[in-house]
């Protein structure tokens, strides 16, 4: 026992709750815990990333009234994975819940969750929408095809048999945070897969049913930037971290523009008949114009560039992408004239080609701002 009046022992459960615009959420929250949990020894942690809403402002006033409530406010840094991770190093407690501030996840499940982990047979617990007795609750048609296509793809960086990797709830003994930690990507919603694809050793598994239910205030946090953000974290346990995961997608946006180049021109010189040289120019130009705009969308977006930026950005990327076609071609040449096979040389003049055109776009028309 501790001395004089600290009584306060570290508690067997943490449970960490990222939070963005849930002022309204809370309170709510916290008493849904405080009732599920009765009887067993427990602390929150809720990670805000600075809402502009003053969940911050709610919870401190709240963390006065409750010892077992902590805030973690940060400001200038952003994302969901990233403050669940930080929330859990802050805490001491062997077993740790990860759940949502909006009651669409079941807080009944927590002190199942507990029992199964301190049976001592499984390294995470994960509440499921997909075993019996789960459900996706009052999701759309497209948001459940969405979540599908994504626990199909993560089957490429996880062998575990999870039936909801996605999930955003779950709860982890201390020992398997700590082996993932170190490896965890860090980006994006996909906190559970992160840790699975990051342990060194495959974790035991179990799952609960759970029904998601309606959020109660303010609207879902999902986006396009949350499903890149997801690809960029499939790309980087893919390779293990050897590829950048932006290299990956501006060479795929890349190989969609020599699709596109191809359309074009087979329009143009088969059908329409316009002559070889003034088809290739167009097609080239389109497709350069496209394989702009999609990396702009997708590979920059968190740099996105718009306005009289835009149409700024697009110019440097057609001189960058001038240049590069150079090195490509001079490349391809050299090696094809000190008898390379056509195919290797081709396919090394375009590498060389589209590492020029990703590290000075990357630079120059993307820049950091
Ligand atoms: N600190 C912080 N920073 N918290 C965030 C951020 C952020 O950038 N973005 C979202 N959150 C918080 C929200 O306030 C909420 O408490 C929780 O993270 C989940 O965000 P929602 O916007 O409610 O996501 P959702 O309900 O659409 O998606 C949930 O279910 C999915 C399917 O199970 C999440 O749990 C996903 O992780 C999960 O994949
Ligand atoms: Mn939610």
């Amino acid at each position: 026992m501790p001395d004089g009046n600290l009584t306060h022992l570290s508690p067997v459960l943490s449970i960490v709750v990222p939070t963005f615009k849930e002022a309204l959420n809370v309170k709510l929250h916290y008493a849904s815990l405080s009732k599920a949990l009765a009887g067993v020894d427990w602390e929150v942690v809720y990670v805000d990333d600075d809402s502009p809403d003053g969940t911050s402002d709610v919870l401190r006033d709240m963390s006065q009234q409750h010892s077992n409530l902590r805030l973690i406010h940060r400001i200038g840094r952003k994302g969901l994975a990233s403050a669940v991770i930080e929330g859990i190093l802050s805490t001491a407690a062997p077993y740790v819940a990860v759940m949502d501030c909006d009651l669409q996840h079941d807080e009944k499940l927590l002190p199942l969750m507990l029992k199964e982990l301190q049976s001592k047979q499984y390294d995470v617990v994960v509440g499921s929408r997909f075993v019996d007795g789960g459900s996706t609750g009052d999701w759309d048609e497209k948001r459940l095809r969405m979540s599908k296509l994504a626990t199909r793809l993560s089957r490429m960086v996880v062998t575990a048999e999870l039936s909801d990797p996605m999930s955003g709830y779950f709860m982890l003994t201390r020992a398997a945070f700590a082996g993932a930690v170190k490896h965890l990507s860090g980006q994006g919603f996909k906190i559970l897969l992160d840790i699975f694809a990051s342990s060194p050793k495959p974790l035991r598994f179990k799952e609960l049913p759970f029904t998601f239910g309606l959020r109660q205030h303010g609207e879902s946090k999902v986006d396009t930037t949350v499903l890149i953000e997801y690809a960029y974290m499939l790309i980087d346990k893919y390779f293990h971290g050897w590829l950048p995961p932006r290299l990956v997608l501006f060479s795929l946006v890349g190989a969609f523009g020599a699709v596109v180049h191809f359309a074009v021109l087979s329009v143009l010189y088969l059908l329409v008949g316009s002559g070889f040289s003034l088809s290739q120019s167009i097609a080239t130009a389109v497709a350069m114009t496209s394989n702009y705009a999609y990396n702009n969308e997708f590979t920059f977006r968190d740099r996105r560039l718009t306005g009289w930026r835009w149409l700024a950005g697009l110019l440097s990327f057609y001189a960058i992408s001038a240049v590069g076609v150079f090195g490509n071609v001079g490349v391809a040449n050299y090696l094809f004239g000190h008898s390379n096979a056509w195919w290797l040389s081709a396919l090394a003049g375009i590498a060389i080609g589209t590492i020029w055109n990703f590290s000075l776009s990357s630079s120059i028309t993307w820049r950091k701002r």
